[in-house]
């Protein structure tokens, strides 16, 4: 069975019938193409397919796609402000080696972008409490606190970006 699904996606109106069995996930990456979304454990554990709706960071293996009938999500692909140029948290995490293979990367940045505005100048044990909720199994984590850290000093020194998806 197919419902008329409408959202906001990076600044974007989609309208789509959608499987009313399909996850948020595999509606953003089969039908709308943002593949940036990963799927990792499917279950609610990984954070790999973290986006944000309505500005909160959620599991989009956990939604269907029809629970996001009518509201805004926002991904890794509308998280940069222009194809040449990084978003700081991006830039943060190049600078920093906060990844490796960067399957949990968008995730992490998604979670990331809604955290740093509720915390602008996050301790680390702010950071590493964040993270609990993303596996990542390159890096030991390490980087990634210095990552964000470092995000948040360059947001506080600068205006945000223009198409910030938060
Ligand atoms: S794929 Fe959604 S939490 Fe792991
Ligand atoms: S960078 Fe490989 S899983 Fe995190």
């Amino acid at each position: 069975m197919k419902r008329a699904v409408r959202v906001r996606v990076n600044g974007r109106d989609h309208g789509h019938d959608v499987d009313v069995r399909a996850t948020l996930a595999d509606f953003l990456r089969d039908d709308l193409a943002l593949t940036g979304t990963h799927v990792g454990c499917e279950h609610g554990v990984c954070g790999a397919c973290t986006v944000l709706l309505d500005g909160e960071p959620v599991r989009a293996c956990l939604i269907l796609a029809v629970q996001a009938d009518g509201h805004e999500i926002g991904t890794i692909e509308g998280v940069a402000p222009s194809g040449d140029t990084l978003h700081p948290i991006q830039e943060a995490f190049r600078a920093k080696h906060g990844l490796q293979c960067g399957y949990c990367t968008p995730g992490i940045i998604m979670s990331a972008c809604a955290f740093l505005k509720e915390h602008p100048a996050p301790a680390d044990g702010e950071i590493r409490a964040m993270l609990a909720g993303h596996l990542c199994r390159c890096t030991g984590y390490h980087f990634i606190v210095e990552a964000i850290a470092e995000a948040a000093r360059a947001l506080a020194a600068g205006p945000r970006p223009t198409l910030d998806p938060t």
